[in-house]
């Protein structure tokens, strides 16, 4: 099996640095088009609603058939399986990853965690709907007997980007209640959100798994102090408060009463959690059928990631795509464009989604990778993005393969504005395919009326190499349904390329250093006294010169 993974991984690396029996480099696409008129039928899957198109990538069919070998020498399957089981793939933290669990229909095979889970998950939806309905009809009320207007959600990471993304991607002039998410702990960010907070109609959901993190366990504080003065108390600002976590005993000591918690297991990954109790703001902010559309899509996902051939999978497909692109072709970075403002926070969750699961170096076994894994993934909505960093995509150094998510019908009446948006969308993935070459642009000059001198001085910088690498996704359109299908083709993909690169994308131990030494660095900026044996001289510096500029002021 470990000999089949290190010749499976020998031949996808090869195919990354060999020239094709054509005599074209590896990394070229242009050749593919011009030798197969069939090519975009050939590399492009649909799963669910989804439409995957990865033919405007280097992977021929050579590539595909190694990656695919890749994936069963790896055991992707088994992997999935045992995941979808319930084991405890996330070794390092002995959990399991049921995320799939939140989503599945009662009785669903594989027993996603067995029956336990399945009924703990069914009671927690069913006291969500309750309690969504409950609010929406005024049934649940404020302190001052008021229904509830306004929610905020007080949460970071896993506990804000899923649930932040998906409500503004969804919410629209329908939506039953406004929601705010407060995440970081600068009080600018409370600062901007106060104006437009009401303490007698606002319902607060304190979301932390850990219900420890200290960002958000500040604000929560903040924001019940902030509550407790305008409503008149403690206990009154308790009524505005619901918790959203699985550290019961620490709701408990925040002052929650157990009615207004609600739970979900360790077995919940943070950055997979906008499923679980932790999407209670999207039930509120969108209504609980469009809440239980969005778990429907992904658990369409799901299905298809479960059953569908590691040939037509698409989570399976654009994992391996990633393979193709950072360990075959070197290129470690990647770019996520949503062509939807509406989606203007996906690149957010995706960086934490991917760089938080797969920026590890260490095997499951905890032997140093002999490869490459996680990429770095930035992103921002065309077509502002072509405004700001494509440039560096069309003619920077070394190409960045992208991820372009186009979605076919609109949700407003301005078709021009939607045409418009698309053509960028397509344009971009052709322009970086194609590039603009010496010739053709020598012509338009000429045409224009420049001299030779003129552009020949001005051709090499006009010039785009073409030949860069995109996936595109389409969607019909963006509503629950296939926005649920969207995230759950990234989880899956992470999950994939976990079983890929032998890692395991469930754990985060790298972010934990940070979180202990903001410790005493905290204490000695309360107390104006630095230690200088606790730090290195830049970090002892900074802090003298930061107290410094305090005291001046
Ligand atoms: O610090 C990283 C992290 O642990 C994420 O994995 C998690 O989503 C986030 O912090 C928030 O954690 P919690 O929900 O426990 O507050």
């Amino acid at each position: 099996m470990a000999g089949d993974v290190a010749a499976a991984w020998t031949a996808v690396e090869r195919l990354g640095r060999e020239r094709r029996p054509d005599g074209s480099p590896p990394w070229s696409i242009r050749p593919l088009f011009a030798a197969d008129p069939a090519r975009f039928a050939r590399f492009s899957r649909r799963g669910g609603d989804l439409l995957l198109d990865f033919s405007k990538t280097a992977i021929d069919q050579r590539a595909l058939s190694a990656l695919l070998a890749l994936a069963e020498a790896a055991g992707v399957e088994a992997w999935r399986d045992a995941m979808a089981r319930g084991e405890a793939v996330n070794a390092t933290e002995g959990r399991r990853a049921l995320h799939m669990a939140l989503r599945a229909p009662q009785g669903a095979v594989p027993a996603n965690g067995g029956p336990e889970v399945a009924a703990e998950i069914q009671a927690t939806l069913a006291r969500m709907a309750a309690f969504t309905r409950a609010v929406h009809a005024g049934a649940m009320r404020s302190a001052g007997g008021e229904p509830f207007a306004q929610v905020l959600n007080i949460g970071i990471g896993g506990s804000d980007l899923g649930p932040a993304m998906a409500y503004q991607a969804l919410a629209g002039p329908d939506s039953p209640l406004p929601v705010r998410y407060l995440s970081n702990v600068d009080g600018h960010a409370w600062r901007e959100l106060l104006p437009s907070l009401d303490p007698r109609r606002l319902l607060v959901l304190i979301a932390s798994k850990t219900f420890t993190t200290q960002e958000t366990m500040a604000n929560a504080r903040l924001v019940k102090a902030w509550l407790a003065e305008a409503l008149g108390g403690e206990d009154r600002a308790a009524q505005h408060l619901v918790a959203l976590s699985s550290n019961l005993s620490a709701c408990a000591a925040f002052g929650i009463p157990p009615e207004r918690v609600f739970a979900f297991g360790d077995y919940i990954g943070g950055r997979f959690s906008l499923w679980s109790a932790i999407g209670l703001s999207l039930a509120l902010g969108l209504g609980w059928e469009r809440f239980a559309a969005l778990l429907a899509g992904a658990r369409r996902m799901d299905e298809h990631f479960l059953t569908a051939p590691l040939a037509e999978n698409l989570p399976v497909l654009l994992a391996l795509v990633e393979v193709w692109h950072v360990n075959a072709l070197g290129l470690r970075r990647r770019a996520v464009l949503p062509y939807d403002e509406r989606l203007r926070r996906l690149p957010a969750h995706l960086q934490q989604l991917e760089m938080e699961s797969l920026g590890k170096r260490v095997s499951l076994a905890g032997e140093p990778l002999a490869r490459h894994s996680g990429p770095v993934v930035f992103g921002e909505p065309g077509t502002s993005a072509q405004h700001s960093f494509m440039q560096l995509l069309h003619q920077g150094s070394e190409p960045v393969p992208a991820d372009v998510i186009l979605i076919a019908r609109p949700d407003h009446p301005w078709r021009r504005q939607h045409l418009i948006l698309l053509a960028h969308g397509l344009a971009q993935t052709e322009a970086l395919l194609s590039g603009r070459d010496a010739d053709s642009l020598r012509a338009e000059m000429m045409r224009a009326g420049a001299g030779p001198a003129e552009i020949e001085r001005l051709l090499p910088h006009r010039v785009l190499p073409g030949e860069r690498p995109s996936v595109t996704i389409l969607l019909p359109r963006l509503d629950p349904t296939t926005l649920g299908q969207l995230i759950a083709l990234y989880e899956h993909k992470v999950a994939v390329l976990g079983a890929l690169w032998g890692i395991n994308p469930f754990d985060q131990w790298g972010v934990e250093l940070g979180k202990q030494l903001a410790a005493p660095l905290l204490e000695e900026l309360e107390s104006g006294r630095p230690d200088p044996a606790r730090h290195d001289a830049s970090t002892l510096g900074l802090l003298e010169e930061i107290l410094r500029l305090q005291r001046e002021a």
